[in-house]
């Protein structure tokens, strides 16, 4: 297994680069960020991936499910973050209701995207039952993502957002929709919430980078949302979270001091004013 880190000098990644790393047996870390100011930090410690999710839905808007984030909406975060990087590879998620079963449709949602967010690529979920739209992205010369397994825009369809392709039959199918998508000519895929074991399976079928939250470490990389890895959502604990920080402890400690502060007139002192 190698643990080569020989990436870390590109100017700007790319999807050649991304590739490069799978070939060369490099790791791909991507996490999530939805504006300027996390985007920019990010980007100065050099990760390789930066996804504008439609988790944004939930972590920035509240929202229960990944569904009602709209277009513009994803388009604003999107150039937000665009504004901030200028090394990593910036992949926007189209949203629910912009690519399902209309590739015309789907076509004009990624033009927008990459036109109006200046996004380097597009995520996509889903197999078979959207490959003519990723067929007609992909005509455009957009480069697209795929995301396979646990998809949170059909949680409806589900009902849960339980551990996905555990039956032989799911686990054939999403191997099946996995070639499919890199027949098609996607980048990448994430494999989200599944099996450790079919990950490596699908990692070592394809000759794409998988790139994996939940789908154990046998794939080419990783991804996480930003707001859960560093502690500032606290509710949503899955077993594939690793918590680096606990930021909503550190900023209600420093809330809280600067409440005293004030309310003391500690704040502001001699020096702090004109
Ligand atoms: O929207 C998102 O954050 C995602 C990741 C969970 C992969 O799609």
């Amino acid at each position: 297994m190698s643990t080569a880190i020989s990436f870390r000098n590109v100017t700007k990644v790319t999807t050649h680069v991304i590739q490069e790393m799978k070939n060369k047996g490099e790791k791909i870390a991507m996490l999530t960020a939805y504006d300027y100011s996390f985007a920019r930090i990010l980007d100065l410690t050099g990760i390789d991936v930066i996804l504008v999710g439609d988790s944004a839905s939930n972590v920035m808007a509240g929202h229960a499910s990944t569904l009602p984030i709209t277009l513009n909406e994803m388009i604003y975060h999107g150039s937000s973050v665009v504004r901030a990087v200028k090394r990593a590879l910036v992949v926007v998620d189209l949203p629910f209701g912009t690519y399902q079963g209309n590739s015309k449709e789907a076509l004009n949602s990624a033009i927008r995207i990459m036109k109006e967010a200046g996004a380097d690529a597009v995520k996509l979920e889903g197999g078979k039952e959207i490959i003519e739209s990723v067929d007609r992205i992909l005509s455009a010369g957009i480069p697209v993502m795929g995301h396979l397994g646990l998809t949170p825009q059909s949680i409806h369809k589900f009902g849960t957002y339980v551990v996905r392709a555990t039956s032989e039959e799911e686990a054939a199918k999403l191997l099946e929709d996995a070639h499919l998508l890199e027949k098609a000519g996607c980048f990448a895929i994430v494999l989200e919430k599944i099996p450790a074991k079919l990950g490596g399976i699908v990692t070592k079928a394809l000759r794409i980078p998988i790139i994996g939250i939940g789908a154990g470490k046998d794939v080419d990389g990783q991804v996480l949302v930003l707001h859960d890895m560093l502690g500032i959502t606290m509710e949503f604990s899955p077993r594939f979270l690793r918590r680096y920080h606990n930021l909503s402890e550190e900023i209600r400690g420093a809330v809280n001091t600067y409440i005293h502060d004030v309310k003391t007139l500690d704040f502001p002192n001699e020096k702090e004013q004109y």
